[in-house]
């Protein structure tokens, strides 16, 4: 063990020079695809659990609803493995190994089949000596497990952060960053660093961060539960303006996955997790059971208007403007001067839907001419406003009203 630590600190000083490794071209926009963690967790028992254990199978799976039921299509198309994917132990030569009973045919073929298909292949691991799960981590053998990656052909990476220490992480994610850059294969780098360090002092340093990582996770894991989005929407507004300033095309905050689907939300419930993801350039990683799936919440996950405002090439991530009861939230768009505003309704005792009237320059539309403002779920129009005439709309309880402003 000392010699390997003696390695690992020569490791460190060799690479932790500064570097703008990121350049991998990846996450122009924020990523979109299938994840397994909410939904899946670690079943590891395929006895038991055929359909939901974390398996190539599963993985197959969805890869195939993926491109049979539109998601592909409309932009869907990383699936990606997440914790206990892996043997317990490494082979006799330190090397990755997938778990032989659930994966009998290797990374590499998953890899293979996704990308015959048009998908990419994501993989999951850990900056410690374990993953949270329990299964080997990286740390010590960052640069071999970079190689594993590559040469099976995967495609995203997903670093995780338990079993280290705080002072490692600024230290350790941009030392895997150079490693994975040095394959020469381009992975989209997905990082846990600053949820591991909004606890700690001195806080996680976003502007590093956003130099090593293609997205990171920013607050607590989501669950599938509608408070703890509203918890996760919260830690976004508090620090929405600092938040926002960092994030730029191929480096974005990761609010977490999209729990559209599943046992937590009603369908308005849906509507905001979707508008709001899509106000904070949040990738969209679905963790859904897509082989049994409301068609209400397959719909709302196509839905074009939605993924269009979520991928504007802009890459600016929007900030609450109000909080409270009854907040707004607001996304500058393309083409220039145009906006996605989302008004929420969180009241408790509330009633029925809420009528909200605002006048445009109060929202920060104070363009010289008109705007056109559509309904952002449908595109239907909704009027030709001057930034001196007021929008009213009606939000449904624990419920949104998206529309999109564009100046004409
Ligand atoms: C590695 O980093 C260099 C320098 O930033 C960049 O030009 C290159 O595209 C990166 N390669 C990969 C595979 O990420
Ligand atoms: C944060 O990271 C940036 C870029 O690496 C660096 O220039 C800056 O000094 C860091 N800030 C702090 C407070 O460490
Ligand atoms: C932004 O970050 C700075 C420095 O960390 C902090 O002082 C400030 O309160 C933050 N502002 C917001 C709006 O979160
Ligand atoms: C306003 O937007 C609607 C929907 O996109 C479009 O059909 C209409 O032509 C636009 N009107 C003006 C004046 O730009």
């Amino acid at each position: 063990m000392a010699n390997i630590a003696a390695v690992w600190l020569l490791t460190i000083s060799l690479v932790a020079w500064h570097c703008s490794c990121l350049d991998n071209g990846l996450a122009l926009t924020p990523p979109m695809g299938w994840l397994s963690w909410v939904r899946y967790r670690c079943v590891t028992d395929c006895k038991t659990y055929p359909k939901d254990c974390i398996s190539e199978k599963l993985y197959m799976e969805m890869a195939d609803h993926l491109v049979s039921d539109g998601y592909r299509d409309a932009g869907y198309v990383y699936v990606n493995i997440d914790d206990c994917w892996s043997a317990l132990e490494r082979d006799k030569d330190g090397t990755l190994q997938a778990d032989p009973e659930r994966f009998p045919s290797g990374i590499k073929f998953l890899a293979d089949y996704m990308h015959k298909r048009g998908l990419k292949l994501g993989i999951y691991g850990d900056m410690g000596t374990k993953t949270c799960g329990g299964y080997p981590g990286s740390k010590f053998f960052m640069e071999s497990d970079a190689m594993s990656f590559a040469e099976w052909g995967v495609d995203s990476f997903k670093m995780d952060g338990c079993f280290s220490t705080a002072t490692e992480f600024p230290i350790s994610y941009p030392i895997m960053g150079q490693w994975l850059n040095r394959t020469g294969r381009p992975i989209l780098y997905s990082c846990s660093w600053p949820v591991y360090m909004s606890h700690l002092h001195p806080s996680a340093n976003y502007t590093q961060i956003a130099e090593v990582c293609n997205i990171w996770r920013n607050s607590r894991d989501i669950e599938d539960s509608w408070a703890i989005v509203q918890d996760i929407m919260s830690f976004f507004g508090k620090n929405a303006v600092n938040l926002s300033a960092i994030a730029h095309p191929g480096a974005f905050n990761d609010p977490d996955q999209i729990i559209v689907g599943n046992y937590g939300l009603s369908y308005d419930q849906e509507r905001v997790q979707m508008a709001i993801w899509a106000i904070l350039a949040g990738p969209l990683l679905m963790s859904n059971d897509l082989r049994n799936i409301r068609e209400e919440s397959r719909e709302l996950l196509l839905n074009k208007n939605i993924i269009a405002i979520n991928q504007d090439p802009l890459g600016i991530p929007g900030t609450q403007l109000l909080a409270g009861d009854m907040q707004v939230w607001m996304r500058p768009i393309s083409p220039k001067g145009s906006f996605a505003l989302a008004f929420l309704n969180f009241l408790i005792n509330g009633g029925g839907p809420k009528q909200v009237e605002t006048k445009l320059t109060e929202l920060g539309l104070t363009g010289a001419g008109s705007y056109n403002i559509t309904e952002g779920f449908t595109g239907k129009f909704i009027g030709l406003f001057k930034p001196s005439s007021t929008l009213t709309v009606r939000v449904n309880p624990s419920g949104v009203f998206l529309v999109v402003a564009r100046p004409v």
